[in-house]
């Protein structure tokens, strides 16, 4: 048995140091000193032998035992060495590599004009409202003094919706106009407000998109008249094109203004002097203006014997474009990733 014993414990050291791996280490160990374990097996023959011999193969047996589970302890702290320095290796580092750039986005030139001109006019004193873009034909058209069968009508080529559940037409909005008498009809003067947003046109060429965007704004008190729409207008772009620019007004036509008129402003690439892009005339058309028309105030219940307003409306992608310097509308919505980049600024100026 002694024999037995000893071949025992050499196999086992030997099996042990064979291991690889924390389950091989274990399955050693149930193999050799488990319950149904090799060591055991040969302890049940122990009855079998001399009284005298018997105590000495009990203290043998258990040498072997501690000498196995020294040897066990020592191998498994090699395994879990061995077990890091390999992850260690694989999940090395170098700091050296250059690093993975993140995708930053930008604000689309489109947006940050229309932020820079809400800025502006919110520190006029003129707070920005929004109203739906899908509207009734009462607040695009009939409450702005455009009946049903005016030629103005026309002059926007309307997108129209379904009819609403009560048969009453729906339109896309074609101008922020709309938004006027949202405003007013629940208030009393004095009234200022602006109205960024998008509008609707069926169009589409090379200065035409069918979506695009526009700020209205307007001023509604006792003896608002012509000449504060100017000043205001001016204080304006000199704010937004960052330098003094002469505004002139011209006769114009709309059916919710009284007079109306279209403004320009003096050419900012040659200074007045003509050139192509003011087609030689040295003004660029920037906007449609006027003061309020009687019809509109008396629609949203607005006494038009003690108060008067103006109202004006810009289209926020030519400002944009003069402003940096862009000649195609079209790259404004074809997201080209080049043009946006050139264009971008990251969270605003
Ligand atoms: N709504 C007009 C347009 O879309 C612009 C405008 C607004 C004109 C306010 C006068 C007053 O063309």
């Amino acid at each position: 048995m002694r024999e037995q014993l000893e071949e025992l414990k050499k196999q086992a050291l030997i099996d042990l140091e064979a291991t690889q791996s924390i389950d091989a280490l274990e399955e050693v160990r149930v193999r050799t000193l488990g319950k149904k374990g090799a060591l055991t097996k040969i302890l049940r023959g122990l009855g079998k032998v001399s009284a005298q011999e018997r105590p000495q193969l009990g203290v043998l047996a258990n040498q072997i035992k501690e000498a196995f589970n020294q040897a066990l302890e020592a191998q498994r702290s090699r395994l879990k060495q061995s077990a890091l320095a390999s992850r260690l290796q694989a999940e090395q580092l170098d700091i050296t590599l250059p690093g993975r750039e993140r995708a930053v986005g930008s604000i689309h030139p489109v947006t940050r004009a229309l932020d820079e001109i809400t800025t502006l006019f919110t520190h006029m004193g003129f707070p920005p409202a929004t109203g739906p873009e899908v509207e009734s034909d009462w607040y695009n058209f009939e409450a702005l003094n455009i009946p049903a069968d005016h030629p103005a009508r026309e002059m926007h080529d309307t997108f129209y919706l379904p009819p609403a559940f009560d048969g009453s037409k729906r339109v896309l909005r074609t101008h922020t106009s709309s938004v006027q008498v949202h405003f007013m009809e629940n208030r009393k003067p004095p009234i200022r407000m602006i109205a960024p947003g998008k509008v609707f046109r069926c169009d589409s060429d090379v200065t035409h998109t069918p979506m695009f965007h526009q700020v209205e704004g307007i001023l509604v008190d006792e003896g608002v008249h012509f000449g504060q729409l100017k000043g205001l207008l001016e204080v304006f772009l000199v704010r937004f094109f960052e330098r003094e620019l002469p505004v002139r007004f011209r006769p114009s036509f709309f059916p919710f203004t009284e007079p109306s008129a279209e403004a320009d402003m003096g050419c900012l690439f040659c200074n007045g002097k003509g050139c192509r892009i003011c087609k030689n005339t040295g003004w660029l058309e920037i906007l449609g203006c006027g003061m309020i028309h009687p019809n509109v105030l008396d629609n949203v219940q607005i006494d038009t014997e003690l108060y008067s307003g103006f109202a004006f409306g810009m289209g926020v992608e030519r400002l944009a474009m003069l402003k940096y310097g862009i000649n195609d509308l079209r790259t404004f919505f074809e997201n080209d990733i080049r043009f946006l980049r050139q264009h971008a600024t990251v969270g605003g100026e």
